[in-house]
């Protein structure tokens, strides 16, 4: 584990030398509603509440989860760790994080309902986000404890979620290969469980690790589209699970976390390092954007990407194909960061190298998206519980640039 660790530090050290050295976030204090903002397409600048979850520093490539430096958490905690400081705000002591471990192991379980439901999909044509939002809106129709919409309940729906939605995907990628689902075993972490229910198999430790690094980049990003459409449907304090599953129909699109999946079918297409120049060419022609780059915040490289890349490096080295996958990437990254970078402010985002630290792990391409959606499930929820907390129905306007006065033709005249 000391190499992942030594590789994160120095993915730390090179983002401090490339951009400003401690995050130093000019916090605005209380905010007085109204505010005034300058909004553009696409929500662009809009500002839908306070938090205290998460702060993205787009400009300077900051990632923070309630104060904490993603390097550091990367480093030293673990996704189970991390999930506790989103939903409750502090880093647990000891005896806190045993509780919530516990809590978290004894929630893995899914009902036979569920893995009858999911077995019923026909997973040739079903993309596996699909199944997933299935999957846990059947979760929300068993739970007799749903509709209680108090933060203290929805929190108690939020730790089965997180717990549960490893068992689900795992379910899936096992369904679709033809296997069996396998049981969780309460004796491994949670990304070492989550490994070992998609291969039936112990987790190396190295994998499990890095697994564990991949959950906690991946746990909250501000109001990425995912979280702010689960904030969306809890404010009308609908449910938690209906929250969730509106997260995961959001995160499906290829523009948000389905872009993962994409990376890995581009770098494919391309197939060779010596090739990546002539298809960068193409695509820019063409004006095809290319998958894993650019963000609607970041307009540096995204500190989750600094840590990815090496970490894709370590596990792709054993195989051919992969390493040769990751080779590409490095050049892909090299002629878009020197053209696009400079004229666009494009950057690598998390989702450029994850695939290929997945695919090292043996997980199929479709998996990478509710692999995502394991680990997301941590943000959404925590940030749908802060809302809900002092919860206003969200409700913006559209300008209406229609006609106002039509006049209405009979069927038959028209
Ligand atoms: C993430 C994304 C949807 C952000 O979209 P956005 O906030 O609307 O950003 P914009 O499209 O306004 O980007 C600004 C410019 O950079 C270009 N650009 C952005 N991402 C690009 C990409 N991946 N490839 C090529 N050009 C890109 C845009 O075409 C635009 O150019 P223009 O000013 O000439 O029109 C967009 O960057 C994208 O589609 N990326 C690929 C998908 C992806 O990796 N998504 C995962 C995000 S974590």
């Amino acid at each position: 584990m000391q190499e992942v660790n030594k590789l994160i530090r120095e993915a730390a050290e090179k983002a401090k030398r490339e951009t400003d050295a401690e995050p130093e976030p000019q916090l605005v204090g209380e905010v007085t509603w109204p505010v005034e903002v300058k909004i553009g397409k696409g929500l662009e600048g809009a500002i839908a509440c306070t938090t205290k979850v998460g702060y993205v520093n787009g400009s300077k490539g900051w990632l923070i989860y309630r104060g904490y430096n993603i390097f550091d958490l990367a480093e030293y905690s673990s996704f189970e760790e991390t999930c506790y400081l989103l939903l409750y705000g502090k880093l647990p002591t000891q005896k806190e994080l045993d509780e919530f471990n516990a809590k978290l192991v004894a929630n893995r379980a899914v009902d036979k309902a569920v893995i009858d439901v999911l077995k019923m999909i026909p997973t040739a044509k079903t993309h596996p986000m699909s199944a997933l939002r299935t999957a846990v809106s059947v979760l929300g129709t068993l739970d007799e404890k749903a509709e209680e919409t108090t933060v203290e309940a929805e929190r108690e729906v939020a730790i089965k979620l997180i717990a549960k939605m490893a068992t689900i995907a795992a379910a899936i990628a096992r369904i679709r290969k033809g296997e069996e689902p396998v049981e969780p075993d309460s004796s491994l972490s949670h990304a070492g469980n989550f490994l070992y229910m998609m291969s039936g198999k112990k987790p190396d430790p190295t994998f499990e690790r890095i697994m564990d690094v991949a959950l906690i980049l991946h746990a909250d990003h501000g109001m990425n589209a995912s979280t702010f459409t689960t904030m969306v449907v809890n404010s009308s304090l609908s449910d938690m699970y209906s929250s969730v599953v509106g997260g995961i129909c959001s995160l499906k699109g290829p523009l948000h976390g389905g872009a993962n999946e994409r990376v890995l079918y581009d770098l494919e297409e391309i197939g060779d390092p010596s090739n990546v120049e002539a298809w960068f060419r193409k695509a820019r022609e063409t004006k095809r954007k290319v998958m894993g780059f650019g963000h609607r915040v970041y307009k540096a490289y995204d500190p989750r990407a600094r840590i990815l890349s090496p970490l894709a490096k370590l596990v792709s080295e054993k195989d051919p194909a992969n390493k040769k996958l990751y080779e590409t990437a490095v050049k892909l990254d090299e002629i878009v960061c020197k053209e696009l970078g400079v004229e666009k402010k494009v950057f690598p985002n998390v989702d450029f190298y994850s695939g290929i630290v997945y695919r090292s792990m043996g997980i199929e391409t479709a998996m990478f998206t509710p692999i995502f959606a394991v680990s997301r499930v941590s943000g959404w929820t925590a940030r749908a519980l802060e809302y809900l907390a002092e919860n206003r129905i969200f409700r913006p306007r559209a300008v209406y640039t229609g006609p106002v006065k039509a006049d209405y033709v009979p069927i038959d005249k028209r």
